[in-house]
């Protein structure tokens, strides 16, 4: 996989025990790689870091990304060959009522970790990941590539964007350069689905919470479509950037839209029906109560990543459901399989499937 770029190297993962990185933490301990941790607290309970047993192999330090000082010296004490930066606020209406500390973390927790890249005395390749939301999302039916406008209405999406800025002048003004020995791209991804996620405000959390309380779910916005995808896809257009920048020191400084297959741009409403397919006696009922407006429509052009790192998502929205489904069902029924065990093996079963699809990252 991945041409075993990572197979002994040392990989920090910035919000390694959130959901996405607690699953890209699994992925790179099996593709070999020493794994570090970054992160300033375990973000809810239960989660799949401490579910997943992630602790188990990862070195961890809980440290606050925006802490320059801390940023700075763990990044040089480690000196990795990788890092995936994913610490964030991640959560919409949260940015809400918390704007500065959404900003802060977002966008000066990019610089922390960019201004520690810029005196790095070590090769390294960085991948940031932003989000789908750092277009300005005009709500229209075509695709957003990664020469749209950057934007954002909402204080989490305007952070994207802003972290996005970060990257850009921090790529033409240092890393680009002959001398660097540091090389940075970007991963906007969209509304990323799995098991382990347990985060307010998130429709398959909600979604777990009243399946498992027998609770009706209240839901506001029925009709808003979004680009649902495994959490594996974006982490496989992740780690596969990451090999690419090592092989071609063009793709630094560039930004790669990581989309599900257009099967998978679901309402919310059509989500539920699906999932409800896997668990009986789940209920929802529409209230229509917008407090703050988001966007109704987010789809992604994926051709970039197609054209220059032969990317394309692996998953039909069918076995992306059954896959969320059967691990909190796994979760929840106690079964004598350890939750690190399960989560590998969807790992495999992802990696199988892709090496059935001929996807060019099995190699
Ligand atoms: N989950 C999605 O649907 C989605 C979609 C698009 C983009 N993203 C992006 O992917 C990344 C990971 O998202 P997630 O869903 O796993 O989030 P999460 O909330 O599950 O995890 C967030 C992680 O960031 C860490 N963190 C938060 N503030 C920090 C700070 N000040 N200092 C150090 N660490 C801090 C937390 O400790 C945790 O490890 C984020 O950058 C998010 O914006 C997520």
């Amino acid at each position: 996989m991945f041409k075993n770029i990572y197979n002994d190297k040392k990989v920090l993962i910035t919000g390694n025990t959130g959901f996405k990185g607690s699953w890209l933490s699994l992925w790179l301990h099996s593709l070999g790689a020493k794994v570090y941790g970054l992160s300033v607290n375990i973000p809810t309970t239960p989660s799949n870091y401490e579910t997943s047993e992630i602790y188990n192999f990862t070195s961890q330090t809980f440290i606050d990304i925006v802490n320059n000082t801390d940023v700075l010296s763990l990044i040089d004490g480690i000196k990795p060959d990788f890092i995936f930066h994913l610490a964030a606020q991640p959560i919409v209406q949260e940015s809400y009522a918390d704007p500065y500390n959404t900003m802060n973390t977002n966008i000066m927790g990019t610089v922390s970790v960019l201004e520690a890249l810029r005196i790095l005395n070590h090769p390294c390749i960085a991948v940031f990941i932003t989000s789908d939301k750092c277009y300005n999302n005009v709500e229209w039916v075509w695709g957003y590539k990664e020469t749209d406008a950057l934007g954002g209405k909402d204080p989490y999406s305007a952070s994207k964007g802003a972290a996005e800025l970060m990257i850009k002048t921090y790529s033409e003004s240092y890393f680009k350069s002959e001398k660097s020995n540091v090389k940075v791209a970007s991963g906007r991804a969209g509304n990323v689905i799995g098991g382990g996620d347990w985060a307010a405000f998130r429709i398959i959390p909600d979604a777990i919470r009243a399946w498992y309380t027998n609770k009706e779910l209240i839901i506001r916005s029925p009709k808003a479509t979004r680009p649902w995808q495994h959490v594996l896809e974006p982490l496989s257009g992740y780690l596969r950037l990451g090999q690419l920048l090592c092989e071609n020191k063009d793709l630094c400084g560039e930004s790669f839209n990581f989309g599900p297959k257009p099967d998978t741009n679901l309402s919310v409403e059509q989500l539920l029906i699906e999932m409800a397919e896997h668990w009986d006696s789940f209920k929802w009922r529409v209230v229509d109560e917008v407090i703050n407006k988001e966007a109704g429509l987010l789809k992604l052009n994926c051709d970039k990543a197609l054209f220059y790192l032969d990317w394309v998502p692996n998953l039909n929205a069918n076995k992306t459901i059954q896959m969320v489904a059967e691990w909190y069902k796994h979760y929840y029924n106690n079964s004598d399989k350890s939750m690190q065990d399960f989560t590998s093996e969807q790992i495999r079963e992802y990696e199988s499937f892709a090496n059935k699809n001929g996807l060019a990252w099995v190699k």
